[in-house]
């Protein structure tokens, strides 16, 4: 039987990017240079200049560029709330664009257990497109298992390549709170995963681990929804959103 991979999806947030072939650009892991921010990302909308001004900073690749803002247009509908919590943020500028782009969005709340020289940087750029994000954004350094801790009921969580375990952390943390939660799950075999040995079998690996984690937000009151970003940008593009009914 053939075994299940994520499909691939069209640019949604920047459809510049649809119909063509850009070879390895959108992948890329090279820091984003001013030429290309030029040339691909020229208009005057407010994601644009974002794009340009992260590659004044030379600082984060084009792929990551993507993948946040192709994650964060898939989910933010679902997940805009008073306080969104980026999980093992890295960089953090997943959680930036919930600060910059959803005015119902007062906190974001961004969660690693280190902070990369980067997000100074991304940080500074985005104040530069948007000086609201300056009192929205807190970086918290600390382990994922107490993020619950400091966090208060209902807030969101997004968490891009947590790996492995780490997403099952985030779609743990998001239980505990009874908020919204979006994962773009990477680093399979290391997940908590409990799916029997013939579904692995079957479907593969990856498929197998997210129909478990989706069985347990569903046990949880959760509706879950899958959805993927396009495969150019990372084959770990698998999203799953986790809805929870107000009571
Ligand atoms: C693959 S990176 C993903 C970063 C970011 N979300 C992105 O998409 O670029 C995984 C991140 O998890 C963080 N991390 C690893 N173990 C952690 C833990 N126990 N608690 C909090 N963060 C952790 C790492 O420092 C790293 O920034």
């Amino acid at each position: 039987m053939a075994q299940m991979s994520a499909p691939s999806a069209s640019f949604k947030c920047f459809r510049q990017f649809n119909g063509a072939d850009f070879g390895a650009l959108l992948s890329s892991h090279s820091a984003l240079k001013q030429p290309i921010a030029d040339r691909h990302f020229p208009t005057a909308s407010l994601q644009d200049k974002l794009v340009r001004e992260l590659a004044g900073e030379r600082t984060i690749a084009i792929k990551e560029v993507l993948e946040c803002f192709e994650f964060f247009e898939r989910v933010r509908k679902e997940i805009r709330a008073p306080c969104v919590v980026d999980l093992c943020c890295g960089h953090g500028l997943l959680g930036i664009l919930f600060a910059l782009f959803e005015r119902r969005v007062e906190r974001v709340i961004l969660v690693d257990e280190r902070i990369p020289l980067s997000f100074d940087k991304l940080l500074a750029a985005s104040i530069r497109v948007g000086p609201w994000v300056e009192e929205k954004v807190e970086y918290r350094v600390g382990p994922i298992a107490a993020a619950h801790e400091r966090l208060g009921a209902g807030a969101s969580i997004v968490s891009v390549h947590a790996c492995g375990v780490l997403t099952d952390r985030s779609i743990d943390c998001a239980i505990r709170l009874e908020g919204q939660v979006a994962v773009m799950p990477c680093c399979y075999r290391r997940a908590a995963c409990e799916a029997p040995l013939a579904v692995q079998l079957a479907f593969g690996v990856e498929a197998a681990v997210d129909v478990d984690r989706t069985y347990r937000l569903e046990a949880a009151g959760y509706h879950v929804r899958w959805t993927h970003i396009p495969e150019q940008i990372t084959p770990k593009n698998r999203i799953l959103i986790g809805r929870k009914p107000k009571r």
